[in-house]
């Protein structure tokens, strides 16, 4: 049916080129492997036109969770001299090699809307079945590791966990994060996607002293949260985790599964309430705030607008629409506030759209009933493929492409896009 439409058939084409057999490559070169959050969004994608590889694409990442319940942010499933830092730098000892710290957990979502549009329902409730112990394990992981005190949110530990890597949110953090003692390196990325539009040496350096620190302390996921100089409370990276726990929590009861029904819909409950301890009436948006020195991080980024993806007051959603309409930008949704002067409208997450981040943001929206704000997004990100190609990220001043090129997750939210409006 999508493949009618020119940009579904382009990002059809994509998908498949990217796919691996079991599992799809954010795009080649740049990022050889598995990705978790890029793999619970491509299955959206992959649904379009093959719904039994959708499902297969979120059970191969689950297939490599970690005992602890914790799933790893990328799985080396083979050999690739072209990424850094690759399976012998993270060393975490398992069977399939795969990094030691994890993503946004979106899976719980992804799972939910796979269900939800489903058209072979006996397999899709077969399939969700068999996963929804494992991403609970993975919820429970979180809650248990990252908030042990029990505030309601969980504190990422390292700023490739939010898979926002450079964003300006973690500028002052980082700062006390060390330098000293990291083995020389040579970095790939920069081989594949121009240095000027990725981080700096500076944030490598300091994204190395913690893998390194973590590999230090054998990876006992129970301990790294305290031992890490970085504790960042991001509202987006939460937001998707309280949306997954509603989520999941949805898929539970359908399923006759009333304890982790009820288990993931008190994570939900504690986390939407703590989430409004973040909100900034100046900026019009929540804010990461600081666990190490408990203070808010002063920084507007798309972190902050993402928490329209959770169930927040109707009057943030609001709030959040109106911020994102005074943005000016050429395109939506910057990463960060252009108005900002840290913003670069170039480097990775300091400035560019990311359309991950739109599905998202919109998604929420319309939940929310602010239908026009989603509907601006969704038209918005459509228009930058038409005239700018199926990027990993692009300029929202020019819409210049920038970054990796044929990549898999746009190509993924293209087709969820033209859903969206076709609905
Ligand atoms: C990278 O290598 O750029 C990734 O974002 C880390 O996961």
């Amino acid at each position: 049916m999508t493949a009618q439409d020119p940009l579904a058939k382009i990002a059809e084409d994509i998908l498949r080129e990217n796919d691996r057999g079991s599992y799809t490559v954010p795009t080649k070169g740049l990022y050889p492997f598995q990705w978790n959050w890029d793999s619970c969004l491509t299955a959206l994608g992959q649904r379009h036109y093959d719904e039994a590889r959708a499902w297969t694409e979120i059970e191969t990442l689950f297939a490599h969770q970690w005992p602890c319940g914790m799933v790893p942010h990328i799985i080396f499933h083979l050999n690739d001299d072209g990424y850094f830092p690759g399976p012998e730098v993270w060393s975490t000892g398992r069977p399939v090699p795969t990094s030691g710290i994890t993503q946004p957990a979106v899976a719980g979502f992804a799972l939910r809307r796979l269900f939800d549009r489903a058209s072979n329902r006996a397999e899709a409730e077969a399939r969700v079945r068999a996963l929804l112990p494992k991403v609970a394990a993975w919820h429970r992981w979180f809650f248990a590791t990252r908030d042990p005190k029990g505030e309601g949110l969980v504190a990422i530990i390292h700023p490739w966990e939010s898979g926002r890597d450079n964003s300006i949110d973690w500028d002052v953090s980082f700062e006390r994060v060390p330098t000293e003692g990291i083995a020389p390196y040579t970095r790939r990325d920069t081989q594949h996607a121009n240095p000027e539009h990725r981080p700096t040496k500076a944030q490598y350096d300091r994204y190395l002293w913690l893998v390194e620190h973590f590999r230090s302390l054998g990876w006992d996921t129970a301990k790294l949260h305290d031992a890490s100089p970085f504790q960042v409370v991001d509202p987006g990276f939460n937001a998707i985790l309280l949306r997954a726990c509603a989520d999941l929590a949805d898929l539970a009861e359908a399923l006759g599964e009333p304890a982790l029904a009820a288990e993931n819909r008190a994570f939900a409950a504690r986390g939407l309430a703590a989430l409004e301890r973040l909100w900034s009436v100046e900026h019009g948006q929540y804010l990461c705030g600081d666990r190490t020195t408990g203070a808010l991080i002063d920084s507007a980024s798309v972190g902050g607008l993402l928490a329209a993806f959770a169930a927040i007051p109707p009057a943030r959603a609001q709030a959040i629409a109106a911020s994102i309409e005074a943005h000016g930008a050429r395109f939506r949704v910057p990463s960060h506030a252009p108005a900002d002067p840290r913003f670069d409208a170039k480097r990775y997450w300091r400035g560019p759209v990311w359309l991950v981040v739109n599905y998202m943001i919109a998604d929420g929206l319309v939940r929310a009933g602010q239908t026009a704000a989603a509907a601006a997004i969704t038209r918005s990100s459509l228009d930058l493929i038409h005239e700018s190609g199926f990027a990993e990220y692009y300029d929202p001043t020019t819409g210049e492409p920038l970054g990796g090129g044929r990549f898999t997750w746009t190509a993924a939210m293209v087709l969820e896009f033209l859903a969206m409006e076709r609905a």
